[in-house]
């Protein structure tokens, strides 16, 4: 079994230990600073085992030397925002927590994969790959998938049809100014440009854009946790079983889309060495611009680090 440890063992960090129990795609350790928590989840996960039919090891543990060998760390540590709230103002805490994180993976698993999910994310996987000082295509932020996720269930919904034919794309950074790109987004290989009317698909990529603010002013504290724990299984997935998935996730560009030295969601392909590839799309100089007011937020988030 390949080993996966996934640091923060809050409602993130337990839903992606759960899933990928469920897939028997490692075994998993779960980390957390709070005493007995992670020890009480991974021995609930495992007490599932024998109903869900996996026989993942998952072991809850304080100790971060227990992430050994692993080859794929998740870092769900941090504060998640409240009603309100942008992921932005989490910055000066949660940077403190990604930094000690960091430092204890780069002291305990040199080799392994890091996907980072603690908010602002663009900025926390741009800190958490300087401070481990692994090469690049080795820390990824999950957001791309997430935000694709949301676009296409959204979609799913206009139209009545199934998710499963929805090929969705959303770039940028994972806060307001995401780019949802509907030229690049398909059902069955149609563009959805020629099956939804434009105000349609503008309500729609709003609502994408709004979609982490949505489920945070329904739960009142506490934000997702469902579908940020499958996107990151994903990603894990393609990483394991070295699929070479095109998937939009937040990776370190210098100088695709005319951007440096700046973590930003864009098409990228996944496997086993982690970030094996950028895709280029051809954009539109709309769509050029947002990218580009997007990064510069983080840029901006990037500096006062
Ligand atoms: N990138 C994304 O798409 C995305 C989606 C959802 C949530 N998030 C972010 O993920 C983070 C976690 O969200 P959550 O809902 O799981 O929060 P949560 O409060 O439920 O869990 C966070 C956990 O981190 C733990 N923790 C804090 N400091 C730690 C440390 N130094 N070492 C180990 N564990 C530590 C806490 O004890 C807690 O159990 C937040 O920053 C949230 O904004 C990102």
């Amino acid at each position: 079994m390949k080993k996966v440890s996934v640091i923060g063992s809050g409602n993130v960090g337990a839903t992606v230990a759960l899933f990928l129990a469920e897939r028997e795609l490692a075994d998993i350790v779960l980390v957390d600073i709070v005493e007995g928590v992670p020890q009480g989840k991974g021995l609930d996960m495992v007490e599932a085992g024998p109903i869900c039919r996996f026989d993942s090891k998952v072991e809850g543990t304080n100790d971060y030397s227990r992430i050994r060998g692993s080859d794929i760390i998740v870092i769900t540590a941090g504060l998640p925002r409240k009603k309100g709230e942008s992921r932005l103002i989490l910055q000066q805490k949660n940077s403190e927590i990604v930094g000690q994180v960091s430092r204890d993976i780069a002291k305990y698993a040199p080799d392994s994969i890091v996907i980072v999910v603690t908010n602002p994310v663009d900025i926390m996987t741009y800190h958490a790959w300087k401070v481990t000082g692994f090469p690049n295509k080795r820390v990824i932020g999950q957001a791309g998938v997430l935000d694709s996720a949301r676009f296409a269930a959204f979609i799913a919904m206009e139209l009545d049809v199934s998710v499963e034919d929805i090929s969705a794309m959303v770039l940028g950074g994972h806060g307001d100014e995401m780019v949802p790109l509907p030229r690049y987004t398909t059902v069955s290989g149609i563009p959805i440009t020629e099956l939804l009317p434009a105000e349609t698909i503008k309500n729609i990529a709003q609502r994408t854009r709004d979609g982490g603010a949505e489920i945070v002013g329904l739960l009142k504290t506490g934000s997702a946790f469902y579908a940020p724990g499958s996107a990151v299984a994903q990603m894990v997935e393609a990483i394991l079983k070295d699929k070479k998935r095109i998937i939009p996730c937040s990776v370190y560009l210098n100088g695709e889309y005319s951007l440096m030295d700046v973590y930003i969601g864009v098409p990228a392909k996944l496997g086993s060495s982690g970030v094996e590839g950028i895709i280029e799309l051809k954009l539109t100089q709309p769509e050029l611009t947002a990218l580009h007011d997007s990064a510069k937020v983080y840029k901006e988030g990037i500096a006062k680090l």
